[in-house]
């Protein structure tokens, strides 16, 4: 009898073997997945998947978010064609409000969870904050801290940002171990994290940070982060570097080469260039 049940017992644990080897390999899910079957739906369209497209670009900045109507509002309505063409303008894409391939993909890539401001009017690539809100003049020097046991590699990381900004504004950094104290206070962070502002899992928003004076910085954990250049992760100078520009006051850049770019690919080191020095002399007046 044991004889008989020993085999069927072997196969399930194969099959359950299987089954888990294969879903975590097939699904590794993307927090972007959701974009692909929304191609080339049009107004009037009700699609699933269209609430979620509606909930990112409302945390972009995009769409108001009292302009969806319900939890699982999947209509393409008005509100939302403006939003993708707000979304295309920002970014230098034709302005059509269509849902196409090309937008879809530029939609998909890794990015900051910071909104972007719209601004078509403007000749200038860099931005800041509504209302400018900046550190007072009194506040130069800025400190920053990690909670206890905090990759080692994120802290080389920052100091190499920190270096970055202080050599070209008025700033300087120091590290301290009271992270309570602390003007920035930098972590890695999963999902829903208690600030409004959910992290998505392996893709989608890679980190976050405030306007001044908060000095919050968060690290999506879900990501693979790298202190370098490393294919299919993502550089912590990079995006630290990225997140202190809006600890500082400067929102996105339109300008593709500017570290305060919203989008970041895997695989890249960016340093500061000219439209953010131009940003951050022109909030700071230096
Ligand atoms: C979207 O709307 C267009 C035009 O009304 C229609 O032809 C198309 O079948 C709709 N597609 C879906 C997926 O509902
Ligand atoms: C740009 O937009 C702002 C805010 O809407 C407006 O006050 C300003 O007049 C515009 N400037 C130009 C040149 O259109
Ligand atoms: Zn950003
Ligand atoms: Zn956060």
């Amino acid at each position: 009898m044991a004889r008989e049940t020993k085999f069927p017992h072997l196969l399930s644990c194969t099959l359950l073997f299987l089954l888990l080897c294969c879903s975590s390999s097939l699904a590794s899910p993307h927090a972007m997945d959701f974009l692909q079957p929304l191609l080339r739906t049009q107004k009037g369209n009700l699609t699933q998947g269209l609430s979620k497209l509606k909930s990112h670009l409302s945390r972009l900045g995009y769409l108001n978010t009292n302009t969806i109507h319900k939890p699982h509002d999947d209509l393409f309505d008005d509100a939302l064609q403006q939003a993708v063409t707000d979304y295309q303008s920002f970014f230098s894409l034709p302005p059509t409000g269509a849902l196409d391939a090309v937008t879809l993909a530029h939609m998909g890539k890794p990015r900051c969870g910071v909104p972007d401001v719209f601004r078509p009017n403007s000749s200038a690539h860099y931005s800041f904050f509504p209302g400018q809100p900046k550190w007072p003049a009194g506040r130069r020097h800025l400190t920053y801290s990690f909670p206890p046991g905090t990759r080692a590699d994120a802290h080389k990381a920052i100091l190499d940002a920190t270096n970055m900004w202080a050599s070209v504004s008025p700033f300087t950094f120091s590290s301290t171990n009271n992270y309570n104290a602390a003007d920035i206070k930098i972590s890695f962070q999963y999902r829903d994290h208690g600030d409004g502002s959910p992290f998505d899992g392996s893709g989608g928003i890679l980190a976050h940070a405030s306007a001044p004076t908060d000095g919050k910085m968060h690290f999506d954990g879900d990501e693979r982060w790298v202190d370098g250049v490393v294919g299919g992760a993502f550089d912590l100078q990079t995006v630290g570097l990225h997140e202190l520009g809006h600890v500082l006051g400067l929102l996105h850049s339109q300008d593709g080469g500017a570290s305060m770019f919203p989008q970041v690919g895997s695989g890249i080191r960016k340093g500061l260039n000219k439209d953010d020095i131009d940003g951050i002399r022109a909030l700071y007046s230096f």
